[in-house]
């Protein structure tokens, strides 16, 4: 199955245009080489009001399978985005969360820096990514395999019983 993305970049400074958002585009770049769609993308500055927003209008509008966040997952003041997260999702998927930190601990030490969640709201899932493009990747990376099935299960596809 062909897993639709919607990738939604959160900083403060690329919004302000001071600097180039480069997670977005590497998010973009891996998802198109495993074969998924980008069907929406997007940049906010870390505001709960603007990213609760925009996640809201994407699932609603049912624009994607899968919505990823990158940025504002950590202990800065402004690093809001799980906040606004928990605001959008109606059922919590702790397990991507869990997966992705339990993996991210191999790698760096500050993988338990990331407070990010990942949820279900109607039919999509939404995942919130660390904001630097290596450490969006690798998260991302973590949950791909897993993610066509989660999705499947969503869309309630009969092919869904097979990945069991
Ligand atoms: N996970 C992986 N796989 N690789 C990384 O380099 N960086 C960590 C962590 N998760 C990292 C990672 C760091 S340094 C921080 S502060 C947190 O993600 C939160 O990042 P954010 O504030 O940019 O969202």
């Amino acid at each position: 199955m062909v897993v639709r993305i919607g990738i939604l970049t959160i900083s403060d400074r690329s919004a302000r245009g001071e600097r180039p958002d480069v997670s977005g585009p590497a998010l973009e770049e891996a998802a198109k080489a495993w074969g998924w769609q980008v069907t929406c993308k997007g940049l906010t500055p870390d505001d709960l009001a603007m990213i609760r927003d925009t996640l809201t209008l994407w699932a609603d509008t049912d624009k994607a399978d899968v919505i990823v966040t990158t940025g504002g997952t950590g202990f800065a003041p402004r690093d809001v985005t799980p906040e606004a997260t928990r605001l959008v999702i109606e059922r919590e998927a702790p397990g991507l969360a869990e997966a992705m930190r339990a993996a991210s601990f191999q790698i760096t030490p500050h993988a338990m820096l990331s407070r990010g969640l990942a949820g279900i709201r109607k039919r999509t899932v939404l995942v919130n990514l660390p904001g630097s493009p290596k450490a969006a990747v690798e998260n991302l990376r973590v949950i791909a395999a897993a993610l066509p099935h989660a999705v499947q299960l969503l869309r309630e596809d009969p092919q869904a019983e097979r990945g069991h």
